[in-house]
């Protein structure tokens, strides 16, 4: 049975990606997930498998090595999958302390840890032991041309507090496989939606705002592109990489799938008007006039586009979710989870919107 050590597995992807595994693998394998639970971690998400024999939670902060190392005296881990981080980018803005000591210092903890359990008395590794790094698109910079795209290539220029300590991260991973050919993968993914997101992110404060009638805020001229891509396919890419992988690459994983945030919003708002049954209230406040165009973040990158073209070539990995079926699973998602929903912004949420927004 081999054993997963899964960090930041309470977060949005790490849940999703939990819940791919045990779906697929069952009693194959045995998940210890390790999550501090910030603001954007939520048992909540796991609550359907919490008590399955073969996945247990350790609440431990990543940047606590004495709790980090513990973890791996006890348990004979074959493979780190490494979400931990702070991921949104305003909070990065706002805030970057806390971004370079859990990105970049808990990183170099779990590389660390994961070393001094894993190198031999030879210094070699032992067969079958990896870390996989998870990481972003936003570490590239920002695309100005049309029709150029993030290759495995392409040089960093991280612009944000956020991409710059997920970039820093990703050079510790480089500078662990290149100095002792610490057996791991990085990827650089680009952005996620589905079940159990954040509603800070676009697309689920999207949803949660036009169901109440409350305002939509597009920042700048609503123009920005991001490359969306389902969860899921995210989480089937990862597994990938593990089983197929060829160690100390990177692989770039996307959907093909840009789209300015403006239509973002107004396809939500089509799809919703779309889903609502016509009894249901809140299909009249679903209406454009929400659309609020609000103060640029600073710093905005223009243009994601990732370029996934090794990740097909050599794994054979294709996104499966185009963005109208994503979109209708999650919106679907939101209404049979209201309760998430309601529980996840009450308390230091409000205050956070009403900071960033008001
Ligand atoms: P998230 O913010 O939803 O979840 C992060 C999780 O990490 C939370 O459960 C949180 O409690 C935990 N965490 C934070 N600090 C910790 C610490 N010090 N110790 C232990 N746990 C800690 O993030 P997400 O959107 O699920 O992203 C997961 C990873 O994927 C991140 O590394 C992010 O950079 C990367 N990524 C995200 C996207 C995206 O679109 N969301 C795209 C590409 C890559
Ligand atoms: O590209 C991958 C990245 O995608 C991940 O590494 C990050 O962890 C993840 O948060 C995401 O970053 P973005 O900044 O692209 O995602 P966000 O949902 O915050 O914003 C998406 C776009 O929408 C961006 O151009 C900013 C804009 N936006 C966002 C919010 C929250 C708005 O116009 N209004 C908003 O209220």
């Amino acid at each position: 049975m081999r054993t997963y050590l899964v960090t930041g597995g309470a977060g949005f992807i790490g849940s999703n990606y939990i819940h791919y595994m045990l779906k697929k693998y069952g009693e194959e394998i045995r998940i210890i997930n390790v999550d501090v639970l910030t603001y954007a971690g939520n048992l909540e998400n796991l609550k359907d498998v919490e008590n399955l024999p073969n996945y247990t939670f350790v609440k431990a902060d990543i940047t606590d090595k004495d709790a980090i190392s513990r973890i791996f005296a006890e348990n004979d881990i074959d493979r780190v999958v490494h979400f931990a981080a702070e991921s949104h980018v305003d909070r990065s803005i706002r805030n970057p302390e806390v971004f370079v000591k859990t990105n970049v210092l808990g990183t170099a903890v779990m590389l660390n840890c994961a070393k001094a359990a894993w190198e031999q008395p030879d210094g070699s590794f032992a067969p079958g032991k990896k870390f996989l790094h998870v990481s972003t698109d936003e570490v590239y910079g920002s695309l100005s041309e049309p029709d150029t795209f993030f290759y495995e290539t392409t040089p960093y220029d991280p612009h944000s507090p956020y991409s710059a300590s997920k970039a820093g991260s990703d050079m510790l991973v480089k500078s662990y496989m290149d100095t002792y050919k610490f057996p791991a993968n990085i990827t650089n993914c680009s952005n996620n939606y589905g079940p159990y997101q954040f509603p800070e992110k676009l697309i689920p404060l999207i949803i949660n705002n036009a169901l109440q009638g409350k305002k939509l805020p597009v920042y700048g001229d609503g123009k920005n592109v991001r490359d969306w891509l389902y969860v899921m396919d995210h989480a089937k890419a990862i597994d990938m990489v593990q089983e197929k992988g060829k160690l100390f690459e990177t692989y770039n994983i996307g959907g093909h799938n840009e789209k300015e945030n403006i239509r973002i919003v107004e396809i939500i708002l089509e799809t919703l008007q779309d889903m609502l049954s016509d009894e249901d209230p809140r299909k009249a406040l679903v209406t454009k006039d929400l659309i609020t165009y609000v103060e640029d973040r600073k710093g905005h990158d223009r243009r994601y586009a990732i370029a996934p073209d090794k990740i097909k070539a050599d794994l054979g990995w294709e996104p499966e979710t185009m963005f109208e079926e994503g979109i209708r699973l999650t919106i679907q998602w939101f209404f049979e989870n209201e309760e998430w929903m309601k529980n996840v912004t009450s308390g230091d949420y409000q205050k956070y919107y009403e900071e960033m927004y008001q």
